[in-house]
């Protein structure tokens, strides 16, 4: 089994990975966001990839998805942990706070979405109907309850196209809809994990309210602070994982 972490914004680079090598890959579908960093981790040889590039500089809709997954199967991985940053839309998504989301709606269009575009042996529509691989949440659920780090265990992630934020009639729909959280790099992420048949779970890290759900302007100054903070909640996940899954 082995183990690839994405890096989203605020986690370009993985404090405590021992770093071993860095491998650059070419895939049928272009490069990949950033070289493949090999390292220790908690011990542990893991993967980390930093999805918009180091010095983080792909914005959410260039990010080349199927090159990025596809590298990580070349290279062995076999389970992916997301750390993702998004804004809090329910009322219990408050910034700062970590969740384990459960279920996906996709607002993105004209990305690269699949693998199975030409040269197939037959049609193929994978199963989504839990887009993230329910093991895998229950792991990191479960060790959130051992290690008392605060998470919120199920949230509804709706993916949208972006840079722009949202408006605020947009985030009103979207909880009509029934998403708590909203970001823009889940999709079509998960989905291509599904279709490579790795095991794809995410953390999300409240790093605002959603457009129109408090007075503040959204800052960028404002996400950074309060990603920092979540993502200190976020480490320990992810080094108790390893612990946890890799010995
Ligand atoms: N909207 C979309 N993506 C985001 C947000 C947001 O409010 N915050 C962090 N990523």
């Amino acid at each position: 089994m082995s183990l690839g972490i994405i890096g989203g914004t605020g986690l370009t680079q993985l404090n405590g990975l021992e770093f071993i090598k860095e491998k650059t890959i070419k895939t049928p579908f272009g490069a990949p966001s950033a070289p493949f960093v090999i390292g220790k981790f908690k011990g542990e040889k893991i993967i980390f990839l930093a999805r918009h590039g180091k010095p983080h500089r792909i914005p959410p809709h260039e990010i080349n998805y199927r090159a990025n997954i596809w590298g990580l199967k070349k290279l062995g991985v076999d389970e992916i942990i997301s750390v993702v940053a998004v804004g809090g839309i329910s009322k219990s998504m408050k910034p700062m706070r970590i969740v384990i989301p459960d279920q996906i709606i996709d607002y993105t269009y004209a990305r690269k979405h699949t693998f199975f575009v030409k040269n197939l042996k037959e049609v193929t529509h994978i199963d989504f109907t839990h887009p993230y691989t329910p093991s895998l949440r229950r792991t990191l659920i479960k060790l959130a309850k051992k290690k008392k780090i605060k998470i919120i265990p199920t949230g509804t992630y709706g993916c949208t196209q972006g840079p722009r934020l949202e408006s605020a009639s947009e985030i009103l729909r979207m909880g009509r809809d029934g998403c708590d959280i909203v970001g823009m790099t889940g999709m079509p992420e998960a989905a291509l994990a599904r279709e490579l048949n790795l095991d794809y779970a995410s953390i999300a890290i409240i790093a605002n309210w959603a457009a129109g759900k408090s007075d503040a302007e959204i800052t960028m100054e404002d996400i950074h602070y309060y990603l920092a903070e979540g993502m200190k909640s976020a480490m320990k996940l992810l080094s108790g994982i390893v612990d946890t899954k890799y010995r």
